[in-house]
């Protein structure tokens, strides 16, 4: 039981599940519309690109629950360091957090009033009802894309800054983010 909490060295199961599938899922989206720029539509970008908007929706819910987990869990998860890069840490963090919902809350508020109905999976979520909603729809035509290249670049950068704990820091922090016993 206790290793589903996140404790003082380390996240827990659920933390852990929630960050990798995401991260996986965001990966697709990523590679999906990023080879969609580079070669147009061809059947193997339509391969990635026709889930974009189910998985994003599932990227919607499950940043909704890792939320709700992440406040739950405040007062136990690793703390962050005292002065300038625990503070960025936490910034970065937070941004992070910023990313994840705007950019698919954006879109599906662009799904819902665009008026042709919306339904990840087959799952009905917005009727199809004919009726554009412009003010619903512009937010996401002029951010939704734009703004998720900015969260890819805050990735790279939370990426890099593993990296750089991991092999210049050499503090393992990495480990938080690993089942126990990895390192
Ligand atoms: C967190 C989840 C999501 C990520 C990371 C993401 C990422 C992206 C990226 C990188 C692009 C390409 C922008 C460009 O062409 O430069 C894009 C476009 C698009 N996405 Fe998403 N997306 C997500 C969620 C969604 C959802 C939930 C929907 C629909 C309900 C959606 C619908 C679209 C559409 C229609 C486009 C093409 C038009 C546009 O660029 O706005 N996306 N998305
Ligand atoms: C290869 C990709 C990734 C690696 C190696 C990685 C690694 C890590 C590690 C080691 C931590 C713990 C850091 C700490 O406690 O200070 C962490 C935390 C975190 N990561 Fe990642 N990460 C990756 C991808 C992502 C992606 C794609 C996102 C979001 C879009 C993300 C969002 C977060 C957030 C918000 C935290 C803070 C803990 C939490 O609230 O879940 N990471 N990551």
């Amino acid at each position: 039981m206790t290793g589903l909490l996140d404790n003082a060295q380390r996240y827990g199961f659920v933390t852990r599940a929630l960050h990798w599938l995401m991260a996986a899922i965001f990966l697709w989206q990523f590679v999906g519309m990023g080879l969609r720029l580079a070669l147009g539509r061809t059947p193997l970008v339509g391969f990635f690109v026709s889930s974009h908007g189910a998985l994003g929706a599932v990227l919607f819910v499950l940043v909704a629950i890792r939320i709700l987990w992440g406040l739950l869990n405040r007062n136990r998860r690793p703390a962050y360091e005292h002065g300038l890069l625990g503070l960025l840490a936490k910034a970065g963090h937070l941004g992070l957090y910023a990313l994840m919902v705007i950019v698919p809350g954006l879109a599906l508020l662009r799904a819902w009033g665009s008026g042709r109905g919306f339904q990840p999976f087959g799952i009905p979520v917005f009727p199809a009802t004919g009726e554009q909603i412009a003010w619903a729809t512009a937010p996401a035509n002029a951010l939704h894309g734009v703004l998720a290249w900015v969260l890819l670049v805050l990735i790279a950068g939370h990426v890099f800054m593993v990296l750089v704990h991991q092999f210049i820091f050499r503090d393992n922090v990495a480990s938080r983010m690993l089942p126990a016993g990895q390192r």
